[in-house]
């Protein structure tokens, strides 16, 4: 009995001593991280309501957006959902001028929700405090340019479609030769590039990700839009739907 207490005296002094405390968290060493960042011209073209209007997507968000942070297990599933505390408003008070312009809820007209979801479905899982996770995310995302630099590798927004592996081969480029991953939705019945991913070891360094898409087999040759604002129009003038 009092072997077993002295053990677990120690095992918990380790616990809350250990500087890599996030790997004890559910027991088990998670694998990566994955940042996924959403293109918003993808979200609010396709007919769902948007919670911005169609002239702030044009003017203050061309960029890629943040859908989450999200760490993986070494066999690539996600850890979640995650237990614990809710968010509160104060304890991302300090960085919320950033995550509005990188994390803004574009479904919703209510950005907290957003967060307070990904925290509860991911976030909490690392046993990181709420400020220190967002500022990882954000950390992450401003390491890129507003394209992720798709831009710079030729591959820019476009009324005609590219071939998938030609994003992703953009990507692969931009990330200094790491994989990346792909996700689409559908607009008029094709596809067009929704999410693109970034994958990063414990260290935070950017890693290749498992897979190249998360749809749709490996066929690198179907055509993918990656859309102009232009496509953006009011939720009442749009025939698309979703896929
Ligand atoms: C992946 O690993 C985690 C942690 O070991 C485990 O809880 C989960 O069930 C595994 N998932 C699959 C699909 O094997």
């Amino acid at each position: 009995m009092e072997v077993k207490i002295t053990f677990l005296l120690a095992a918990s002094f380790l616990l809350l001593t250990s500087p890599d405390f996030t790997a004890t968290v559910l027991g088990e060493e998670f694998s990566y991280y994955k940042l996924a960042l959403q293109w918003p011209n993808s979200v609010c073209n396709v007919g769902v309501p948007c919670s911005k209007k169609p002239d702030e997507i044009k003017t203050d968000y061309q960029r890629f957006l943040i859908h989450g942070l999200w760490p993986f297990w070494p066999n690539n599933s996600a850890l979640a959902p995650c237990p614990g505390n809710e968010l509160t408003s104060s304890q991302v008070k300090g960085i919320k001028d950033s995550l509005k312009k990188y994390w803004p809820n574009l479904l919703r007209p209510d950005d907290f929700s957003f967060w307070k979801y990904e925290w509860a479905t991911h976030g909490r899982c690392l046993g990181l405090e709420p400020s220190v996770y967002f500022n990882d995310a954000i950390e992450l995302r401003t390491r890129y340019n507003d394209y992720i630099g798709l831009n710079d590798k030729g591959c820019r927004p476009s009324p005609n479609p590219y071939k998938r592996i030609t994003i992703y081969n953009a990507l692969y480029e931009a990330l200094g030769e790491k994989h990346g991953q792909l996700k689409r939705n559908m607009r008029n019945g094709g596809y067009q590039l929704l999410e693109v991913y970034i994958c990063f070891d414990r260290q935070k360094k950017v890693r290749d990700c498992p897979f190249r898409y998360t749809q749709c087999g490996d066929n690198d040759q179907v055509s993918v839009l990656y859309p102009t604002s232009n496509t953006v129009r009011p939720i009442n003038g749009s025939k698309e739907i979703q896929g």
